[in-house]
């Protein structure tokens, strides 16, 4: 097909990661007049087997690119000319950003600076081109007992990613302050669903209670996290790209706050009814925190709700049944992700726990 004449060509960065996946899942059948262009480096995260039905779609294109190369994504706009971009592509797990910061800095810090920088030429040279930053609710540090962020809670990130992702939030704010960007961020709370890499808490406890290993809970498990299922992300993405006003940064987020332990016990539970056995809440093993753990999260999202119409769809529960249910079903993608090079970073992450 030729592409030219496509007068919507998007960037999405992190396209093969997990919500880059549902993400493009999601836009690529539903936009059949735009072209979206997948520029990702495939890091242990990134995976094109997730793609695979729309990886023929005449409306997308994979481009093989670390956004950390500046002349690599520099020849990537000049053979696409892309009208927008919705950036993705990060390093994003907090454990791994203790163990190794610099990939953080790296990816997160100076591949957005490149993003923005071919960014703010484009704009100068075609006119409007929006850049769309999705980041996260970490940014805002760690909540007490009550309270909920908003749009303007002051950022205190801890850990080194979301130091990485509030620097890269800065500089997006900086390029809308200084050049007049068409910038829109959001700042998104847990996802979960198909596709996450099983490092993360749902897909790690749903592997560990199918395998009947020990479930990691760090601390005393009383840490609170805001859930969203993917799908509710990806729908709220499309809103703001789309819809929302420039400069401005949206919440994300499901109102939906359960304690980890709560969470793996409901997990347990479900997974008992689902496949009887059991009962598998007797794997719980409290293990060695993690350093800098943020308390609690909670997301108010009353701006995208109000100003967009967007509200979560899916309730926690059946999200959770969904998700085990996408991952039993799933047993090869999951195996494979568990390759030599996940072993050994899961020995080395749990070793001394
Ligand atoms: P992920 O780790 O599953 O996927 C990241 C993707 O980025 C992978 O495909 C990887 O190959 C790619 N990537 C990493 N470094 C790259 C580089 N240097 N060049 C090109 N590609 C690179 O992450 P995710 O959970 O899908 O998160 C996507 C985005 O959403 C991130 O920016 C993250 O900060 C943000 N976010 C995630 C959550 C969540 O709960 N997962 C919540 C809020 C915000
Ligand atoms: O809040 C949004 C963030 O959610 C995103 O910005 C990140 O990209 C995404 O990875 C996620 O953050 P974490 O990296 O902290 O997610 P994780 O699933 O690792 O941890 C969720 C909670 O579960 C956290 O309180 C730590 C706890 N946990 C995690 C693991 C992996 C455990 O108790 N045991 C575990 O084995």
């Amino acid at each position: 097909m030729d592409t030219s004449d496509i007068n919507k060509r998007i960037i999405v960065t992190g396209g093969a990661g997990f919500i880059g996946s549902n993400f493009l899942l999601y836009l690529v059948p539903k936009y059949p007049d735009y072209l979206f262009i997948n520029v990702d480096c495939l890091t242990y995260a990134g995976n094109l087997t997730n793609l695979k039905s729309i990886e023929r779609a005449e409306n997308y294109r994979f481009e093989h690119i670390d956004i950390r190369d500046f002349d690599a994504l520099s020849d990537c706009f000049d053979r696409h000319n892309p009208t927008g971009l919705i950036h993705l592509a990060a390093e994003s797990h907090v454990d791994r950003s203790i163990t190794g910061p610099s990939a953080f800095v790296e990816t997160n810090i100076i591949g957005t600076f490149h993003l923005l920088e071919l960014a703010r030429k484009r704009a100068d040279r075609a006119g409007n081109f929006r850049f769309h930053h999705v980041s996260t609710d970490e940014v805002f540090g760690s909540l007490g007992e009550t309270g909920q962020f908003t749009e303007s809670t002051p950022y205190r990130p801890n850990s080194p990613y979301s130091a990485s992702k509030a620097s890269s939030d800065h500089l997006v704010r900086a390029y809308h302050s200084t050049y007049g960007l068409d910038v829109v961020t959001t700042n998104c709370s847990n996802n979960y669903g198909p596709y996450q890499f099983p490092e993360k808490l749902i897909p790690l406890m749903i592997r560990n209670a199918r395998e009947g290993i020990p479930l990691p809970v760090y601390g005393d498990g009383r840490n609170v996290r805001d859930w969203l299922y993917v799908e509710d992300h990806c729908r709220a993405l499309d809103l703001v790209f789309h819809e929302g006003k420039s400069g401005e940064t949206y919440n994300i987020g499901g109102r939906n706050e359960i304690e980890n332990i709560e969470l793996v016990a409901l997990l347990c539970r479900t997974m008992d009814q689902m496949l009887g056995g059991g009962p598998r809440e007797k794997l719980i093993t409290f293990v060695t925190d993690r350093l800098g753990h943020d308390r609690r999260y909670a997301i108010d999202a009353s701006k995208i709700q109000a100003e967009l119409g967007w509200t979560p769809a899916h309730t926690f529960e059946k999200g959770m049944v969904d998700t085990i249910t996408w991952y039993l079903s799933h047993e090869e993608w999951l195996d494979n992700c568990i390759s030599g090079q996940y072993l050994k970073y899961y020995d080395e992450m749990y070793a001394g726990r």
